[in-house]
């Protein structure tokens, strides 16, 4: 069984001290970082680009697992490789307006593990045949654009066929969830599949970090 990720979104933390809410997440557990890039236009809404990304490398060493919610993401991607990416996640969607199997291989020929995401309308059918080209496929269990919202339990088939396709081509493929995770949720994620957790609410919002991260592994 694959090692049980958890990684914060820094969406929901309190950007007025961010390097603070950096190093208490890596003191409550957290093994990745995930950073919620936004651009108007994939998604719509604005969160931040390779200036905070690079701010948050400079706070921690853990892994920086960044998810592209925008367009040209070929474009930009450099920028978030020299800022101090690990992972970087784009969109499959037309709507992202990019070559996904280019820039795939740009992110893996960078130096970082590609990730590929999927919305909660797009069909197992259109990540399949990059399954073999990619080291973490991202399931979006909310239509993405904000935290915050529910998650979307009809989302569980595409982990269980993404697990499934794991383990029959004994392929070392991260299977991430994101949106609405809360230790509930987790459970049933894992349950079916899923090793990585992104969650910002359930986290940034608790009182006491650790607890929440705790909380979110006793799903395992
Ligand atoms: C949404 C983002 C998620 C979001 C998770 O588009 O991709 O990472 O920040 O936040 P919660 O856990 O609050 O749903
Ligand atoms: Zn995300």
């Amino acid at each position: 069984m694959q090692e049980l990720i958890v990684a914060p979104s820094i969406l929901a933390a309190d950007f007025s001290r961010l390097a603070e809410e950096v190093h208490a997440i890596e003191e409550a557990g957290a093994d990745w970082i995930h950073c919620d890039v936004m651009d108007g236009h994939f998604v719509d809404n604005i969160s931040f680009g390779p200036m905070i990304v690079d701010l948050v490398r400079k706070q921690t060493k853990l892994p920086l697992d960044v998810h592209l919610m925008i367009q040209h993401a070929d474009h930009y991607l450099p920028r978030f490789v020299k800022a101090g990416a690990n992972s970087i996640n784009v969109h499959v969607e037309p709507e992202a307006k990019h070559d996904v199997a280019k820039t795939l291989g740009a992110i893996r020929d960078a130096g970082c593990r590609a990730g590929l995401a999927f919305n909660p309308a797009t069909p197992f059918e259109k990540v399949e045949p990059f399954l073999d080209k990619i080291d973490i496929l991202l399931v979006m269990t909310v239509h993405p654009g904000f935290g915050g919202q529910s998650f979307r339990p009809e989302m569980m088939a595409k982990v269980k066929r993404a697990r499934e396709w794991q383990k029959s081509h004994e392929a070392p493929l991260e299977i991430t969830v994101d949106g609405g995770i809360n230790p509930e949720t987790a459970r049933l994620s894992i349950q079916n599949g899923a090793n990585v957790l992104v969650a910002g609410t359930s986290i940034f919002h608790a009182t006491d970090y650790t607890d929440a991260i705790r909380e979110l592994r006793g799903s395992e």
